[in-house]
């Protein structure tokens, strides 16, 4: 592996240069807004509570003749001069109903709801089947079973597709669960980021790209919304956790509504939590967007080019941290309530390396992002170093850990975040297996989070944040331990659950987050499409394939749940939401993957050769090495 500074240099330098003014404004909206909202929208900063700035949260799309004589299809019945909609989801109720009509088994079926119940019929008629197969058997019970699951899949074409949202007569997004008997909505109506990315992903894997493209143009826009909690606002670049679109009355006029664009930045959510989260999913959806679709046009737009820029910039921003780890609050990401993940737990860690990778492909050159490329670049090449070195865990390293000196105050220390061996905590002693290892949950000083988190550790493989030799180790363990993160229903969220005092203390009593219940060691079906393309890229698919036969005995006959409880994910979640979408759409999108494999690769980050010669260099000229005042000679006065 060659490397010379030169080579290293050019990896990671660029001039200095400011990249933003903070008043930023998008120039390039192709959206429905009218002028004075473009004007306003993205400009603002105010010192005002949210209810005085409430117009500013919005978007407010007026449904104007002008724009809705464009619109051919019967999507809107128009009253004179103005367009009504109806409520979001029903929109597309009235859209022309021959359309929404499909044929099940030669039956027409008009609403979702009696889709769903013939659907059921006839799984329950295969239900027979499924009660007496032993699944590790091939041959002909595989054959009765791909015709079964094809129904199934079918089944969940339908309802993915009845929990599409529209906004101004076009799809936006999906909502996150769509129960009909539900009647504890919550915030289960909205549009989340991170549940959309497998809807998303399911629509350009069957080729329909409008969704995802206006998904993305959509939230970029949300992106510029003023968002502020009790007088603070946070970053410019955070995405939101979730939207909703209201109808409501146009302004002075009773016979006409218009629809609006409501986000949720985490003012209103449950903790009060910013979503790192949805900026990283972001990115990651929009490079599959145009690796899919051929549509480069959509990443190059000069607004979208600057929503990357906004989101990195935050990602990217100094602060006092000595990692190059990001630095979070408890429950930023998928686990949305607080279950000790704040500091730099794996899965943002993970996600924020993809994104990172997914952004350097898409940024166009251009001479005021050097800045922002540079520091890019030193992330690139700190990061995985960080991760694979201290987060990484198997039996040696755990002997290791287990015979650590402590107390060593040297640039040279061994341990050098003091981590006391007791701290190794019992169960890890039995359960680590011989063969295989895996990426730990978070570091702080002192303290090593044990736990095991699928979602980190699987985007870890996926992005190339792991090793080569360290994610086939993982998959390694993911057999190993089949029983316990597999089970009666893939995959746990993580393992073991918190108990007794621990869990009083971290998740603060939280009567949802009980042992082996939703985050606390539940289980989560959506997490079978992350394991399907971490599979495929470690070209094991015959995991993920094992994984879907055991979910597909279950996931539709129980609608779909959000996530399952107990130890082996035997039971339903004791709050789960059922038709969750991203339950449905994570099952397609692996059933898809898994039928075409090479599609993964819109997910997948390759390792740059040039960041490992740059690592390589940091490596040799490590670890002792000697501090200078980065090349500034100056003299001091006293
Ligand atoms: C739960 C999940 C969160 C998800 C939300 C909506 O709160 O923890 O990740 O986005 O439900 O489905």
């Amino acid at each position: 592996m060659g490397c010379t500074p030169e080579a290293f240099l050019q990896v990671l330098s660029a001039p200095r240069t400011h990249l933003y003014h903070r008043n930023f404004c998008y120039e390039n909206s192709t959206l429905l807004l009218p002028d004075k909202w473009r004007r306003e929208r993205g400009c603002r900063y105010s010192l005002l509570g949210r209810s005085s700035t409430k117009n500013f949260n919005r978007i407010f799309a007026h449904l104007r003749v002008d724009v809705m004589s464009f619109k051919k299809k019967q999507t809107y019945s128009l009253e004179g001069l103005t367009c009504k909609c109806g409520r979001s989801e029903s929109v597309s109720a009235a859209a022309d109903e021959d359309e929404k009509r499909t044929w099940i088994n030669g039956t027409a079926i008009d609403s979702d709801i009696s889709k769903f119940e013939l659907a059921q019929q006839l799984k329950n008629e295969n239900g027979a089947v499924f009660s007496n197969i032993d699944l590790g058997t091939p041959g002909a019970i595989n054959s009765k079973l791909n015709g079964v699951s094809d129904s199934f899949e079918d089944e969940a074409w339908d309802l993915l597709r009845a929990s599409m949202v529209y906004y101004c007569g076009n799809p936006i997004g999906t909502i996150a669960a769509n129960d009909p008997n539900d009647s504890s909505i919550s915030n289960y109506d909205q549009v989340f980021i991170r549940d959309f990315v497998p809807s998303g992903l399911a629509f350009l894997l069957k080729g329909e790209y409008d969704i995802v493209r206006s998904f993305i143009l959509h939230t970029l826009q949300l992106q510029s919304w003023e968002k502020t909690m009790d007088c603070h606002s946070p970053g410019q670049g955070l995405m939101p956790a979730s939207f909703k679109v209201r109808t409501v009355p146009l302004e002075g006029d009773d016979s006409a509504t218009e629809d609006v664009l409501d986000p949720d930045f985490g003012e209103a959510a449950i903790g009060r939590v910013a979503p790192v989260d949805s900026g990283l999913w972001w990115i990651i959806l929009l490079r599959a967007y145009g690796k899919c679709s051929g549509d480069r046009s959509v990443q190059e737009r000069v607004d979208v080019q600057t929503g990357i820029k906004m989101i990195l910039k935050l990602c990217l921003a100094d602060g006092f941290d000595m990692f190059p780890t990001l630095l979070v609050t408890d429950g930023s990401c998928m686990i949305d309530r607080r279950m000790g993940i704040h500091g730099h737990p794996l899965e943002i860690q993970a996600l924020f390396y993809s994104a990172l990778l997914s952004a350097r492909e898409m940024l166009a050159p251009e001479d005021g992002s050097t800045d922002l490329i540079t520091a890019l670049n030193n992330r690139l090449v700190a990061l995985p170093f960080h991760i694979r070195e201290y987060y990484w865990t198997d039996m040696k390293k755990l002997n290791e850990i287990y015979r650590y000196k402590t107390e060593e105050y040297s640039y040279d220390a061994v341990n050098k975040f003091n981590i006391y061996p007791d701290q190794i905590p019992p169960w890890l002693v039995e359960w680590m297996p011989n063969k295989g290892g895996y990426l730990i949950g978070n570091l702080q000083p002192a303290h090593m989070d044990f736990r095991f988190f699928s979602l980190g550790n699987l985007w870890s493989i996926i992005s190339s944040l792991a090793t080569n030799e360290q994610s086939h180790a993982i998959l390694d363990l993911i057999e190993a331990k089949w029983a316990e993160l597999v089970a009666d229903m893939p995959l746990k969220i993580c393992y073991p659950a918190l108990e007794g005092e621990e869990w009083r203390i971290v998740t603060g009593s939280d009567p949802k987050n009980t042992p082996w219940s939703y985050h606390n060691g539940g289980s989560w079906p959506t997490l079978l499409w992350q394991l399907t393309v971490a599979c495929i890229k470690m070209n094991r698919p015959g995991i993920a394939e094992n994984a879907v036969k055991i979910a597909e005995r279950r996931l539709p006959r129980d609608k779909w749940p959000e996530y399952y409880d107990t130890k082996r994910g035997r039971f339903i979640g004791k709050q789960a939401r059922l038709f969750q979408t991203w339950s449905i759409a994570g099952y397609l999108v692996a059933k898809l993957l898994l039928a075409k494999p090479e599609a993964a690769n819109i997910l997948v980050n390759i390792e740059d050769t040039e960041l490992v010669n740059a690592f390589s260099c940091m490596l040799s000229a490590n670890p002792r090495r000697k501090r200078s005042r980065m090349g500034v000679k100056k003299s001091y006065i006293i």
